[in-house]
């Protein structure tokens, strides 16, 4: 997917986060925004050098899109400008833009993370960054498919239609109250209820992760595979706790300890999404976690599936993500991982 993000300042000196760039359509489109005499401001990028203001974005600036080359632009913040150009799948296009418009306010504000509020218990934590980058995240997708429906983990649902987007604005919010640099933002698409796009940003390491259904899993544009371990014993675990974790510390601890003593390790991240996005990487060899929701889960499992691996429930039957049990693994240990798992429920 050719992308570009740039600093305002860097216009014309670019510097690419994503590598894959096609040089034709971005000459035009550079040509286009040099020749704008009103940039740089937010909202100066307009209607001179062929571009067509789509929308106003309050939280991110705004939408534009450049029928000749199907480019579209949003400007961040006065100093962010990203541009998408080519023949760009509309999900995929749009789903990239709002997880760089969230990544951006969730760099920009890691030293200046504001309050820390408590949801659910006291150990279920939201700050206003997760709620801004999740308005970001639907201004950006609202405004592109404005008849979808939507599930984010802040605002809840919304709509009713075919096409669910299923978002978690920031996935780690333990983590990002910390300033612990493990956090994602996870966008899945739905449709008639299957998964068939997943989008998993790790902003920090400036890794992406993108799947869609029956078209493979990639990091940062190149295809990724689950890994070969082929037991147990030789595999690295990841996996998390439920908030409710205080009143079911020992049921919860004994299927950790039941795989700490199989394998050659267990690592707790605090972001699920990510977790399922190494497994998918294969980086780590099996996940398991008890409660999780769709919008931690969705996206990554459709990138597990796709690199080839495999997602479930703890029996080993079909991963439902509305269920409260998430199983994934290169394949190979699943069997071995159900079996560790039915022998505690
Ligand atoms: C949490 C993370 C964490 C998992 C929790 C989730 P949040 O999401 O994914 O790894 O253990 O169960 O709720 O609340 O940070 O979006
Ligand atoms: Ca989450
Ligand atoms: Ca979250």
């Amino acid at each position: 997917m050719p992308y570009h993000l740039a600093t305002a300042h860097h216009l014309g000196v670019e510097t690419p986060i994503r590598s894959i760039i096609t040089p034709v359509p971005l000459a035009r489109s550079q040509r286009a925004i040099r020749n704008d005499a009103s940039y740089p401001r937010p909202f100066g990028v307009s209607t001179n050098g062929g571009f067509e203001p789509v929308r106003a974005l309050p939280s991110v600036g705004a939408l534009f899109a450049l029928p000749s080359v199907g480019a579209v632009l949003v400007a961040v913040d006065p100093t962010l400008i990203a541009w998408q150009i080519g023949t760009v799948d509309a999900f995929e296009s749009a789903a990239r833009l709002a997880a760089d418009a969230a990544g951006a306010i969730l760099k920009r504000r890691w030293h200046d993370r504001g309050p820390v509020e408590v949801k659910s218990s006291p150990i279920d934590l939201v700050t206003e960054v997760d709620r801004a980058c999740e308005q970001a995240i639907l201004d950006v997708l609202g405004s592109a498919f404005p008849d979808h429906a939507f599930l984010a983990e802040e605002s809840g649902g919304r709509g009713s239609h075919e096409f669910v987007w299923i978002v978690d604005p920031l996935d780690g919010t333990t983590n990002f109250a910390h300033g612990y640099p493990q956090v994602s933002i996870a966008i899945a698409l739905q449709r008639g209820g299957e998964t068939v796009f997943g989008l998993v940003y790790d902003p920090i390491r400036e890794e992406l992760f993108i799947a869609r259904r029956g078209g493979g899993a990639t990091l940062n544009d190149r295809r990724i595979r689950v890994s070969a371990a082929r037991d147990l014993a030789s595999s690295l675990l990841a996996s998390g706790f439920p908030y409710d974790r205080r009143q079911h510390a020992d049921y919860y601890l004994s299927f950790f300890k039941a795989f700490m003593l199989r394998t050659q390790g267990i690592r707790r991240a605090g972001s699920a999404a990510l977790d399922l996005c190494w497994v998918a990487a294969g980086r780590v060899d099996g996940f398991w976690e008890w409660k999780l929701k769709p919008w931690d889960t969705a996206a990554g499992v459709l990138i597990v599936e796709e690199a080839g691996g495999r997602a479930s429930d703890f029996r080993g039957d079909g991963f439902d993500a509305f269920g409260d049990q998430t199983l994934a693994s290169n394949g190979l240990i699943h069997q071995e991982m159900v079996e560790v798992l039915l022998a505690l429920l």
